[in-house]
């Protein structure tokens, strides 16, 4: 079977969600959000915060592994963050070069290394000097900065400075996430390195799934905003894989889970707020589920929260029980 990891989306895939994704099964791996690294030695609370499942020996609650992301443009600071994850209790570090967001860029992290594939370099082999053998460091890139250009550079950047295996968003930053994605170009990266190479990007189907195998020549992908639209995605890839029988959730149960984490948002949010992550998880539902982009509707304007909760509740109440036994 594939190893298919739930992608890291900042602020989106926290650790909430990490904890509802992987206890419906299917996923083999998670990364965090990014940990933003710059000059600063940061504190434990840093790493806790974004990354709970550091004090449960890095599983979320289901038991999938998760990673560690960190991202900055300077190899020392890195290192000396990253050795300070592990003592934190990070068992796997993730190195991000692909975020494409401005004021990252503007400030020397994320995909902007992309173009100075020496540095790229430079920060995963400080790193992995940094931390212990026996914790793997691996690193997220796109394939290029302006331009699909220089992929394969970067990508021997990662392998030979000791990484463990690369993830490739099949995009370059200017690209941005607008379709398509360019699966053979990391065919073209797979076929030349030695550690595994993990795709990325635009697969929101088993039919994606099988298509960007087909030309990636990875079994093995990074499932992002796929998964956030169908969250039983990484099972319907396996069962079909299996050739297995298996019923996709209905909206029903989407729903349910989607109030669990309506509940599990409330406490850290004021009233007025405490709608905006599932409003947000919304917006990726509704290219999946038709209900999703009524129910979106409905609610997109209000923020009493219970308010909200009659509209779940009017929702659920066609079918309640068998909607929250399966979220459960
Ligand atoms: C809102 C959002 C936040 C993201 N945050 C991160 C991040 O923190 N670290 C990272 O490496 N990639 C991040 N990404 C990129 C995703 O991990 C993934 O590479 C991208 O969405 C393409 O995969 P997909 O088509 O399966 O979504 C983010 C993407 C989105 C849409």
């Amino acid at each position: 079977m594939p190893h298919l990891q739930l992608a890291p989306m900042e602020g989106v895939v926290d650790h909430q969600v990490r904890d509802l994704m992987t206890r419906i099964g299917g996923i083999d791996g998670c990364v965090t959000e990014f940990v933003r690294v710059v000059e600063q030695r940061l504190p434990r609370r840093v790493f806790h915060r974004l990354a709970p499942e550091l004090g449960n020996n890095c599983l979320t609650p289901a038991g999938t592994p998760v990673k560690l992301q960190l991202l900055g443009g300077q190899p020392a600071p890195m290192a000396d963050n990253a050795a300070r994850a592990v003592i934190a209790g990070a068992n796997a570090i993730d190195l991000n070069f692909g975020c494409p967001a401005k004021t990252v860029n503007k400030s020397d992290g994320g995909a902007c290394l992309l173009r100075q594939p020496e540095r790229v370099y430079a920060i995963i082999k400080a790193v992995r000097d940094a931390v212990p053998n026996s914790v793997p460091v691996s690193a997220k890139i796109r394939l290029g900065f302006e331009a699909r250009d220089n992929y394969l550079e970067n990508a021997h950047a990662v392998a030979d400075a000791g990484a463990s295996s690369l993830v490739v968003h099949a995009r370059s930053k200017a690209d941005g996430y607008r379709p398509p994605a360019y699966w053979e170009c990391i065919g073209e990266i797979n076929q030349q390195l030695n550690i595994p190479v993990i795709a990325n990007g635009e697969i929101w189907s088993v039919e994606d799934y099988l298509r960007c195998r087909e030309r990636s020549g990875c079994d093995n992908v990074m499932l992002g905003r796929g998964l956030l639209a169908c969250p039983d995605l990484a099972l319907q890839i396996k069962a079909h894989l299996a050739g297995t029988a298996y019923t996709p959730m209905g909206w029903l149960e989407v729903c349910a889970l989607l109030r669990h984490y309506f509940d599990l948002c409330r406490p850290n949010y004021p009233d007025k707020f405490a709608g905006n992550r599932i409003k947000q998880w919304l917006v990726y539902l509704r290219r999946q589920y038709s209900e999703a982009d009524q129910f979106f509707e409905l609610i997109k304007r209000v923020q009493q929260p219970d308010i909200l909760n009659a509209h779940f509740d009017a929702q659920l109440s066609i079918h309640p029980r068998r909607a929250i036994e399966r979220s459960a």
